[in-house]
């Protein structure tokens, strides 16, 4: 959802900002722009499309300082007008912004009706100007800025006129800043700057910063000077090779066996589930579960695993719903936020609201120095490494194992049993197997060549069948839906005809005839089905049915582990068939930082 950058050193400054630009792609990639200050002017250059553009157009000058933006459009299209870097009228402040402005419209009608001109349609170009009313060169032109600003931001600035200075403001956004042997790095996430400083501080919401080689210097609202403590860098693993793979997302699918490896062996050397024990569930009447995206979907899954094993009150929620929804929410709730990123706004203004309300907060994340993780009072860690292609793939497996883990933790502490869940993860880990692409052909081919695509299935595999659904939109920008297969007469079926193919999963034993039954109601209606089951299902039920893919078994209660590998592979390689980039689909970015 944009990331932003800031460069002050030694070298050339839009080299550096370019390679930052490439490790925050991830968010946003509708158009890309850098400024440097270039003796008593400020040089921007910036253009619609991939980082790669460009870069195709920079040239390296000697500019040590600048300022750059990889954009998501929120406000105004994707055009060059609505590109960051945006200029004051004057060309005396540059400003890269990741957020949204929501009173943008009243400040820019107040703006217009002062003589100032508007070249873009975002809500990023009222802060250049309102930085020139200031009139002034400190960092009280940037707060009282801000001050007027209504919404979301992560804000880099520079003045023609202060040589080597970044100013920084942040509020709902993240924005971290490095200082290391005469060099400055300021980005939208630390990945930036990992292998070239060892330490850096995180802004928190209205923190400000004036970033200069000579020193980083604190202010709070007021303009007071604060101290803050940096983190270290070196705790983080991060790899951005493909390897062998075409594509990002393809590695991640298969990394999963190595991923569910890694994951037991954090969570059994810690114990870290061993302090969910009866003292601390005593406090808990429920469980609210809140994710957007795939992260929802890992959370209704969670929400089944729990109630299931632990016979806990536990729902799930999308977060952008939960947060307006006047939640009953209080100190008996505990909350778990799941987001890969830890920095998605929406689940972030949920564990605000949470911890507001008096709930205990966990963060199941990815990222362990997210802002997500430094909000909630407790880490269960993802441990899927970093995942880069923009669908997530080994983050929901991962996510969905360890909520697997935590209930039957739950389990073992309520119902007095000693299961071990790391065995079985384990021996899950070493037995699967993701699908080879030769085996998901038939099912591609019948997907490319049909108008609708539609997934059914029944409890635990409903919650997949979501999942499927979504990632095949994603990246492949079919239209998909998915359906409880217990529901396709109350509407469903008016959609489906002989232009429709539908992906039906069943992996529970006593709902396999349930789910057959929706199969055959939608193949009775012309559609061509496709059965997903690790059962062998005798031939006279799979009648008609165009396809019927096998699924590895494991036990029930593993399988929504295991089959969504096949749906993802599904996704990916039609996306492929299609010659799309699933990395990067149009319209979406991995970090959703606005609401
Ligand atoms: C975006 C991404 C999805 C992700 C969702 C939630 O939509 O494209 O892949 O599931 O955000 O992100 P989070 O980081 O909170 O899991």
């Amino acid at each position: 959802m944009c990331g932003i950058a800031g460069y002050i050193g030694k070298n050339c400054a839009e080299k550096q900002l370019l390679e930052s630009l490439k490790l925050l792609e991830y968010r946003g990639y509708d158009s890309a722009g850098i400024a440097v200050q270039d003796k008593n002017k400020i040089n921007i250059t910036k253009t619609t499309g991939k980082i790669i553009a460009l870069e195709n157009m920079l040239t390296s000058t000697k500019s040590i300082c600048g300022i750059a933006h990889t954009r998501w459009a929120t406000h105004g299209a994707p055009t060059y007008e609505n590109t960051h870097p945006h200029l004051s009228n004057d060309s005396t402040w540059a400003v890269v912004h990741n957020g949204i402005i929501e009173n943008y419209g009243t400040i820019k009608k107040d703006l217009i009706s002062k003589g100032y001109n508007f070249k873009s349609e975002t809500d990023t170009e009222v802060i250049a100007n309102l930085l020139q009313q200031q009139n002034s060169n400190d960092i009280h032109a940037l707060i009282n800025t801000c001050n007027m600003l209504i919404g979301s931001y992560a804000l880099a600035c520079i003045n023609k006129n202060i040589p080597n200075k970044i100013f920084l403001a942040r509020k709902k956004s993240p924005l971290y800043v490095a200082s290391e042997q005469g060099e400055v790095f300021i980005a939208s996430d630390p990945v930036c700057f990992l292998s070239k400083a060892s330490e850096y501080y995180t802004l928190a919401d209205n923190q400000y910063c004036i970033a200069s080689t000579k020193h980083l210097e604190f202010f709070n609202t007021s303009g007071q000077k604060i101290n803050l403590q940096p983190t270290k860098t070196e705790k983080f693993d991060i790899s951005y090779q493909k390897h062998n793979y075409k594509h990002y997302m393809e590695k991640e699918i298969n990394q999963v066996p190595a991923v569910l490896n890694n994951l037991i062996e954090t969570y059994k050397s810690a114990d870290l589930l061993k302090k969910f024990d009866k003292n601390y569930l005593a406090k808990f009447n429920k469980i609210v579960l809140i994710g957007c995206g795939t992260a929802y979907h890992a959370g209704l899954m969670g929400a089944r695993y729990i109630q299931e094993f632990a016979r806990i009150d536990a729902s799930c929620h999308i977060a952008s719903e939960y947060r307006y929804c006047n939640p009953i929410i209080d100190n008996k709730t505990l909350c778990i936020l799941v987001s890969q990123s830890g920095e998605t706004a929406d689940t972030l203004a949920v564990c605000e609201l949470a911890k507001a309300h008096g709930a205990t907060t966990v963060a199941l994340t990815n990222v362990l120095y997210s802002t997500l993780a430094r909000m909630a009072d407790e880490i269960l860690p993802v441990c899927a490494g970093t995942e880069i292609a923009v669908a997530s793939t080994k983050a929901y497996t991962a996510q969905i194992t360890v909520l697997y883990m935590f209930a039957k933790q739950l389990q073992n502490v309520i119902a007095n049993k000693k299961e071990n869940y790391y065995e079985i993860v384990h021996k899950l880990a070493k037995k699967i197997t993701i699908p080879s692409p030769k085996s998901l052909k038939k099912a591609v081919l019948e997907v490319l060549a049909s108008e609708k695509v539609f997934f059914i299935g029944r409890d635990y595999d409903y919650v997949s069948v979501k999942e499927a659904s979504l990632k095949l939109k994603e990246i492949t920008y079919i239209n998909t839906a998915e359906h409880p297969a217990g529901e396709l007469k109350h509407g469903f079926l008016s959609l489906v005809d002989k232009n429709s193919v539908v992906f039906a999963l069943a992996t529970q034993q006593h709902l396999l005839n349930k789910t057959l039954n929706g199969a055959h109601e939608a193949l009775a209606r012309g559609a061509k089905v496709i059965m997903v089951s690790q059962f062998n299902i005798p031939k006279e039920q799979t009648q008609g049915f165009y396809h019927t893919v096998k699924l590895q078994k494991f036990s029930e209660e593993l399988l929504p582990i295991s089959c969504i590998s096949f749906f993802q592979l599904l996704a990916y390689e039609t996306s492929l068939a299609k010659g799309l980039n699933p990395d990067q689909p149009r319209n979406l970015a991995k970090s959703v930082t606005v609401e």
